[in-house]
């Protein structure tokens, strides 16, 4: 079947949704997604979006913009960084006008907690800058843009894989999608296709993101050619919940919640004296391994505790149901009267598709566009996070650069005509079903992403070597070798999820193979990407972006300077 849109928009999370919006204004505009909109992982967001509206406490965008740069461990790219900041503000009472039910201070206004690395006075102490809904920030957030896109007539597929992008000459002409329910493949012809496809935490055994986050997105552009920036940095939260991964978020410590290792010591003073728990989070989690390292985790395991039991029933309540709910049903913890076991979570990518401020992806250290394909949200790389991303700039991040891509799309469209490529998309996405349907290889799909899960989370997470991350790398071509000789039990065309396994576990792969590659080269220790064997942060030779291009050849890495506006790189201490 075909379809044609001026715009189609690959994923249903908040940089999806907020670009639909703008671009519905006055274009017309689908969103794909492989689940229903509102499951997408966007609404897992728990404790908050950063903005300096100083409704608790003084506060200014230069300091949200100084604490993002240092939080980058100044990787991220400044002039991004500014636009972020500025904007959030203005982001903030959009989402208010457009019905998002924040808490509220005794005076009305919007409330807002601290959240780790936010700080006033470039550094001084702990800010309150995180606006919230509870612990369902990211819930309320994307329902309330969801029902804005029905009001306006927006076009959903739901429950449609993309396949393929169009691309020829570094031009996309749409994509080629795949019905869940029916089996039918789809051609949508467009003008644009904006990707924001969300992460690809899944590529890690333990993690809190949804088991639709395979980056899909970031594969599907790396593969027609565009560049992954920044791949090697990968964000583990803090708190995960233990064995589990599922995400404790950092407003329990907002709130003053501390982390206690097996002595009852609150550990985090001795490593960071000024913001102790609430230091960022490539710092937290480090130390946290290092203590469970020292022998001090909980009963001699790989965990610490949470204790949040002296805030009270009042704030747990009104401000953190949602995760002590979790506790009770996951850790089988009443956090009321007891502390949270928890552990270091695969949680967020740092790097994405190459892209620019108004979402136009790029293909060079020049920033040259790829004609018709734009990126937002976590499958792109702007980029604001640089080496780490501080916790509540995520959802920030999803919204102006959501809002800004759907801007630019909205005049790219007025001025490109509709165009067609030459090449058969459908033809050849029909042979790769085919393919995958009628393999009769003896490899299981649970077995290879399982094994893929362990290696990265071995051997690429929080602590990396090289020789560990040489041997992963191996293995991951090892898996891909096996990829090949796959088949598949299911070979119905109703909701085949053994066929959506098997595209996910390609594109994971082809992602994991980059993230390694990435931090075997850079020979330093930046934000979350910790090398035991290059401590130091080097920034006559690294303070760069990596990038990597898919060519014919392999995988090939190229750089990017980073771009310095306001603040020299420093000693970044908490
Ligand atoms: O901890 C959290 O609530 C996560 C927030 C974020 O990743 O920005």
């Amino acid at each position: 079947m075909e379809h044609q849109f001026d715009a189609v928009i690959i994923g249903s999370g908040l940089a999806g949704l907020r670009a639909a919006i703008e671009i519905g204004e006055n274009a017309s505009v689908a969103v794909l997604s492989k689940v229903f909109a509102t499951r997408s992982h966007s609404g897992a967001a728990q404790g908050g979006i950063g903005a300096a509206l100083a409704n608790e406490e003084e506060d200014s965008w230069e300091w949200h913009m100084f604490d993002t740069v240092k939080g980058s461990d100044y990787l991220g790219d400044q002039d991004a960084i500014e636009t972020m900041a500025k904007d959030a503000p203005r982001t903030i009472f959009e989402l208010e006008h457009l019905g998002v039910p924040f808490n509220r201070t005794s005076e009305g206004k919007i409330a807002q907690r601290a959240f780790g690395g936010h700080t006033s006075g470039f550094g001084k102490a702990p800010v309150k800058r995180a606006c919230f809904a509870a612990d369902r920030t990211g819930r309320v957030i994307l329902d309330t843009l969801w029902e804005q896109c029905l009001q306006r007539n927006t076009k959903f597929f739901d429950e449609f894989q993309v396949l393929s992008l169009m691309v020829e000459d570094r031009r996309c002409y749409g994509v080629v999608a795949y019905e869940l329910a029916t089996g039918e493949l789809h051609t949508f012809y467009s003008k644009v296709v904006l990707l924001a496809t969300g992460g690809a935490g899944k590529i890690f055994k333990t993690t809190s993101n949804a088991f639709a986050s395979t980056g899909d997105g970031m594969a599907l552009a790396y593969r027609a050619g565009a560049p992954l920036e920044d791949m090697e940095f990968v964000q583990f939260h803090p708190t995960g919940i233990y064995k589990l991964g599922i995400l404790i978020s950092e407003a329990a410590r907002g709130e003053g919640g501390i982390l206690l290792n097996k002595d009852g010591e609150r550990f985090m003073e001795r490593y960071a004296p000024v913001i102790k728990d609430l230091a960022p989070r490539d710092m937290v989690s480090r130390c946290i391994m290092e203590e469970v390292r020292a022998g001090r985790g909980i009963d001699g395991q790989d965990y610490v505790h949470l204790d949040l039991t002296h805030l009270g029933e009042d704030v747990i309540n009104s401000k953190l149901a949602e995760i002590t709910g979790f506790a009770r049903t996951y850790a089988g913890v009443d956090a009321n009267k007891e502390p949270i076991p928890v552990q270091p979570t695969c949680h967020y990518m740092m790097g994405g598709i190459a892209s620019d401020v108004d979402g136009r992806v790029v293909v060079d250290s020049s920033d040259t566009p790829f004609e018709g394909l734009f990126a937002a949200g976590e499958c792109a790389c702007v980029s604001v996070h640089g080496a780490n991303r501080l916790g509540c700039n995520s959802l920030l991040d999803t919204l102006v650069f959501g809002r800004r891509s759907g801007m630019e799309i909205s005049r790219y469209v007025q001025r490109n005509d509709f165009q067609k490529p030459a090449t058969d998309f459908e033809k050849a996405a029909a042979a790769e079903i085919s393919g995958l349907m009628t393999a009769k290889g003896e490899e299981r799909i649970g077995d290879i992403m399982a094994d893929m899960q362990e290696v990265m989370m071995d051997n690429v997470s929080v602590f990396r070597t090289e020789s560990p991350m040489k041997e992963a790398l191996g293995k991951i071509m090892e898996l891909k070798g096996r990829y090949q000789h796959i088949s598949l039990q299911d070979k119905g065309s109703c909701f085949n999820r053994d066929l959506l396994d098997a595209l996910e576990l390609g594109h994971m792969l082809d992602l994991a193979e980059v993230i390694a590659m990435g931090a075997l080269f850079r020979q330093e220790s930046r934000g979350a990407h910790f090398r035991e064997d290059f401590p130091e942060r080097n920034d006559d030779d690294f303070l760069v972006h990596t990038l990597v291009r898919h060519t014919d050849k392999g995988p090939q890495i190229f750089n990017k300077p980073v771009t310095i506006t306001r603040f020299q790189p420093q000693e970044r201490k908490y």
